[in-house]
């Protein structure tokens, strides 16, 4: 499968929303990335469902939400009624995270689990037959365009090879940091699937950097 390319929209321009969106939808990306902050389990708060609403108005493309919130069970029906097609929660905020995937399923959306950049991926082992998507954070969550944690290559390196056996169509999706210098290597290292945030919405010309990201050459004798 060709790599996933989802902006995320937390580095549109808010006042611009309907055309950042429809510059997405227009380009070669393949999903838009929404991130929820609650200022609790991240040091930020970002936007809720007034503004995913809003935003989906606009979108023809699926809407890949990934929720940085505490006790997400109290929301995920409420996302997935506003437009959400991926639902993903942190693997820190779940006490009882199969209930918590089976509860995504439910309610018809894709189910995600996101790590925290301290925290192993062997800890998916016995939940990752049951997800549709891994996410890991190569930031720490909370803020937009802040610099790649090198450690995550090892990190999806490990993932892929747990789900070549448990689950080989799983999207291991790359968060925080993703750029044009990164890429091809966590491609190589397995990965299918990349937010871009700061990448793509401060560049020259966004929709040039969606192809880029999109097109960009990878030895692929080494995947
Ligand atoms: C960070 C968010 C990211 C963020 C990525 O907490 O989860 O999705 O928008 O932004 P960049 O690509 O600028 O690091
Ligand atoms: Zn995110």
């Amino acid at each position: 499968m060709k790599h996933i390319i989802a902006p995320s929209i937390l580095a549109a321009d808010f006042a611009n929303l309907q055309r950042d969106i429809e510059m997405v939808n227009r380009s070669e990306a393949d999903w838009f990335h929404v991130d929820v902050m609650d200022g609790v389990f991240v040091p930020n708060i970002s936007f809720g469902f007034p503004v995913i609403t809003a935003a989906k108005k606009y979108a023809q493309k699926p809407f890949d939400v990934h929720l940085m919130i505490v006790d997400p069970d109290r929301y995920i029906a409420e996302f997935a009624k506003v437009g959400a097609d991926i639902i993903t929660v942190h693997y820190e905020t779940c006490t009882h995270l199969h209930r918590t995937i089976q509860l995504i399923k439910s309610v018809g959306c894709k189910a995600g689990v996101a790590l925290n950049p301290h925290t192993p991926v062997n800890l998916l082992k016995d939940i990752l037959q049951d997800i549709d998507l891994a996410l890991i954070m190569s930031v720490n969550p909370g803020f937009g365009g802040q610099q790649f944690i090198p450690q995550t290559l090892n990190k999806v390196a490990e993932l892929k090879q747990m789900s070549l056996f448990n689950n080989p169509n799983l999207f291991i999706e790359v968060d925080g940091g993703i750029g044009l210098h990164n890429i091809a290597s966590l491609i190589q290292a397995g990965a299918n699937t990349f937010v871009a945030g700061n990448a793509v919405f401060a560049a020259q010309d966004p929709m040039k950097m969606i192809a880029d990201l999109k097109n960009i050459e990878v030895e692929t004798h080494l995947i």
